[in-house]
């Protein structure tokens, strides 16, 4: 017997109590609107809308990249929480954090190639999910506002990516933020604002560490997080996933 089988027949009891106050006991849905109810009444569910062509739910549809973009991006999260208990964004101590996180700190090392292979992995699987949704001909209507949410989050995660690679405060670091900034003083009008807004001075020292700080641990995460929230919202609004090519 189940779990689920135990809690049901214990109706009164102790254990069913505490079971149903958790999860919803429903009998297994048998027609097509309580199938459609099951769906849409389930959290884990909900990313799909109540129908969906069962073609789009193959594996061989998607190649699970969206996923596994979602996945990267939770890894880097909680990676990135951890190697803050150690970091410190100021230029006397950075860099000594990361030598201490790869000598001193137990699985410092792992941690830190977590975060850092993570970050390479998302930017990957990002551009192969868009080349997905592309190549399927799932950038068209009704799909093309998922579309602009999905170029903007590819422009947050190369972002977040650019932010984090000041962080070790090493020569890498520092040669590649003057150059990504001079490149971005280029731009017409606004170049030489949008440098000083990043670098927070005419060069990158104190201030553009803090800045690409706050930056890479508050901002960018917080408004990828809340723009994926939009994204998961409109693949359901949208009808699911794109429908077999056939009907296209
Ligand atoms: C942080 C980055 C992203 C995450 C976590 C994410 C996540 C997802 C997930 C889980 C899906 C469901 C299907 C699948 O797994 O492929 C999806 C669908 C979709 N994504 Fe993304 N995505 C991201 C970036 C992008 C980008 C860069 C684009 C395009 C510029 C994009 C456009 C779309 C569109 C149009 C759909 C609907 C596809 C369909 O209906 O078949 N996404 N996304």
């Amino acid at each position: 017997m189940s779990i689920r089988e135990v809690a049901v027949a214990d109706e009164a009891g102790l254990l069913g109590r505490i079971y149903r106050s958790i999860f919803r006991v429903r009998p297994v849905p048998q027609t097509e609107l309580e199938r459609s109810q099951a769906v849409a009444s389930n959290f884990f569910f909900h990313i799909h809308s109540a129908k969906v062509y069962e073609e789009t739910l193959k594996f061989k549809k998607t190649l699970g990249l969206g996923l596994f973009s979602l996945f990267t991006f939770v890894v880097l999260v909680i990676t990135g929480i951890l190697l803050m208990f150690y970091y410190v964004p100021a230029p006397e101590q950075a860099y000594q954090r990361m030598l201490d996180l790869r000598g001193v700190v137990s699985f410092g090392t792992f941690l830190r190639n977590m975060h850092r292979w993570g970050a390479h992995a998302m930017v990957g699987l990002v551009i192969l999910h868009m080349m997905r949704v592309y190549l399927t001909g799932a950038h068209k209507a009704p799909r093309e506002l998922n579309w602009v949410i999905g170029v903007v989050l590819l422009l947050l995660t190369l972002f977040l990516s650019f932010t984090g690679y000041l962080l070790p405060w090493d020569q890498l670091a520092y040669w590649a933020i003057m150059v990504g900034t001079s490149i971005a003083s280029y731009a017409p009008v606004v170049g030489d604002q949008i440098r000083f807004f990043l670098l927070g001075d005419d060069d990158v020292g104190r201030e553009a560490l803090l800045r690409f700080y706050v930056l890479h641990v508050v901002v960018l995460p917080a408004v990828l997080s809340a723009l994926i929230g939009l994204h998961f919202w409109r693949i359901r609004k949208d009808g699911g996933l794109a429908r077999p090519s056939t009907d296209e």
